[in-house]
């Protein structure tokens, strides 16, 4: 009995991949490189086992994704494979809805066609928009402010209702902001070209690749006027997908349930910043500028239903986050190189 790892060579997966070998299952990984190297999957292997299986393909392909099926002995999947840039998506919607929910819809009549019930959805905190109220629980409002956010909010909404009428049995885990690295420093976040998002920014300036961090506004309503968010760790993620299938044997067996996971704990932008100048050990450079249209002012987390329904909690703080993210970037200057 296997778990198959839609995705499994990119960021999460991968990490998602160490931890499941590490709680004893065995794991299947398929993938297409389209935003991540065949080098991970060699850093994944010596962090498990040499003999870990992986395909390349392409979860859109239904002929690949049944011969998966077919050849391996799947009895539970978690679904990463998705185009994941907010930027992107605005620029090129059809394909982010063409390839994300194709990919959903696919992996979800695979499972179906070949008797597997049980699923692990990525979803995202970006179903909440620009939340009201803020910590933000589970059921909160929920509505998406770009068309990645839509596909993940539109996932959520298809898998409900292929659970309702196939019997599945799906958690959908609203990530909030990922950050840091395996501690082994040989895995870790390898963004193609420029990257968007603010913690591979930073290392990249770090480590010399960038000349400074253009902080997105520095006049929002917050303590120190910068963006505030809930960033966890890449690790505390991975464990947290562990208790989601473990949950799925459990009192979560027969249900289409949404949790969120985040540790609870906002940060802005500068304290960022800081914290990976502490881990660095020198300054790395910023200038603040215009905010970036479509920006949540602050977005965290209320972890209790994680807490109640996985018996998960993160464990790991932002200093862990940075110290291990710059572990891993300082090792891999260019990430995952040949
Ligand atoms: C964080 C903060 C920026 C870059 C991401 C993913 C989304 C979802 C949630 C998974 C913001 C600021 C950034 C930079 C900056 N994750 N920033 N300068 O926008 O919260 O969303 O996490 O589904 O997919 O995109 O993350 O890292 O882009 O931005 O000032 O060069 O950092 O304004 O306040 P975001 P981010």
């Amino acid at each position: 009995m296997a778990v198959l790892v839609t995705g499994g060579a990119g960021y999460i997966g991968s990490h998602a991949a160490v931890a499941l070998h590490e709680a004893g299952r065995e794991v299947v990984l398929i993938d297409n490189f389209i935003n991540s190297s065949p080098l991970a999957v060699d850093a994944i292997r010596a962090l498990t086992t040499p003999d870990l299986v992986f395909v390349e393909g392409d979860v859109c392909d239904r002929a690949q994704l049944d011969a998966v099926f077919e050849m391996h002995d799947i009895d539970e999947v978690i679904h990463f494979a998705a185009h994941k840039a907010v930027s992107q998506s605005t620029s090129a919607p059809l394909e982010y809805y063409r390839n994300n929910l194709g990919a959903t819809i696919g992996v979800a009549e695979a499972m179906i066609e070949h008797g597997v019930r049980k699923l692990v959805f990525s979803s995202s905190c970006t179903v909440y928009g620009q939340p009201d109220v803020i910590p933000v629980t589970e059921h909160s409002p929920t509505g998406a402010e770009s068309p990645y956010g839509w596909t993940k909010y539109m996932s959520e909404q298809i898998l409900r209702d292929a659970a309702e009428a196939a019997d599945l049995d799906v958690v959908l885990l609203r990530y909030f902001n990922p950050a840091g690295a395996h501690e082994g420093g040989t895995l870790g976040e390898d963004p193609n070209g420029v990257p968007n998002n603010l913690v591979p920014v930073v290392m990249q300036v770090a480590v010399g690749r960038l000349e400074k961090i253009e902080v997105f506004g520095g006049d929002y309503g917050t303590h120190d006027g910068t963006c505030i968010r809930d960033y966890i760790h890449v690790v505390d993620l991975a464990d947290g997908h562990v208790a989601a299938l473990d949950a799925l044997d459990g009192q979560l067996r027969g249900t289409c349930t949404a949790v969120n996971l985040g540790t609870g704990t906002g940060s802005s932008v500068l304290e960022v910043i800081a914290a990976a100048e502490v881990a660095v050990g020198e300054p790395i450079a910023y200038e603040i500028v215009d905010r970036r249209p479509g920006d949540v002012e602050q977005i965290y987390a209320d972890p209790a239903r994680a807490a109640a329904l996985l018996g998960w909690r993160s464990q790991r703080d932002l200093a862990a986050m940075m110290g291990d993210h710059w572990n891993w970037q300082s090792r891999n200057p260019h990430g995952f190189t040949e």
